[in-house]
């Protein structure tokens, strides 16, 4: 983007990607979010982006969008989303050191060398856990991780909880208890989209 009046084309087009994506029932973060992501990334200049459940990459063009001289790492099981994710990026922001990875995040995070100062978090809910173990080991100092969909549409708060979200809900409440370690991690909870955590390693 060059011109202020860009960005009303900007937000047109990613309108537009969004719209397609719930058309097909792919989940994405709100609008809202990925301003703030974009904001963030634009004050924390990260040099190494992990994305955990990139989908068709709607989410990613925030991330990527204000990276510079940094590499992005999109991870998701659909190999079908993650091919439209690499081509989205690949061609909005060919400058940028890509990296796109189809299958199970708990098992290629493990296997990469990178180390990542932002990781963003937006998968399976009942596996935040899981992620959050297998991170650790691939956090820089100071890293910030932010994860969506933490409120799961206000379910962690309600006392009933459906069988069929009991799993998400589990999941959810005992990722925000390992980010509330503080020890380990400085979190904050916000109340835009679906509920973000944003956490900064300690370590
Ligand atoms: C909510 S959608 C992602 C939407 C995307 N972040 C966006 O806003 O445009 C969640 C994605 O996580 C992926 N996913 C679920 N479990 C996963 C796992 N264990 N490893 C990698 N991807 C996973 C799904 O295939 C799905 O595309």
């Amino acid at each position: 983007m060059k011109d202020l009046s860009d960005i009303l084309s900007e937000k047109k087009y990613l309108g537009d990607i969004s719209e397609i994506s719930h058309n097909k029932k792919i989940p994405v973060i709100s609008y809202e979010v990925g301003r703030l992501l974009e904001v963030i990334i634009f004050i924390k200049k990260p040099k190494h982006v992990l994305e955990i459940g990139c989908g068709e990459g709607y989410s990613s063009y925030f991330l990527a969008k204000n990276l510079k001289k940094a590499s992005f790492t999109g991870i998701d099981l659909n190999s079908k989303r993650l091919a439209k994710a690499e081509e989205f990026i690949s061609s909005n922001f060919p400058e940028l050191d890509i990296n796109f990875y189809s299958g199970n995040a708990l098992k290629i995070i493990p296997q990469l060398k990178l180390k990542f100062d932002f990781v963003f978090i937006d998968a399976a809910k009942y596996e935040y856990p899981d992620y959050l173990e297998i991170l650790i080991e691939k956090l820089e100092k100071k890293a910030l991780i932010i994860a969506d969909n933490i409120f799961y549409s206000e379910k962690v708060f309600a006392r009933v909880v459906k069988e069929h979200d009991k799993k998400s809900v589990e999941g959810l409440k005992k990722f925000v208890a390992m980010m509330q370690n503080k020890k380990i991690f400085d979190t904050r909870f916000i109340d835009i989209g679906d509920g973000l955590s944003i956490s900064i390693f300690k370590k």
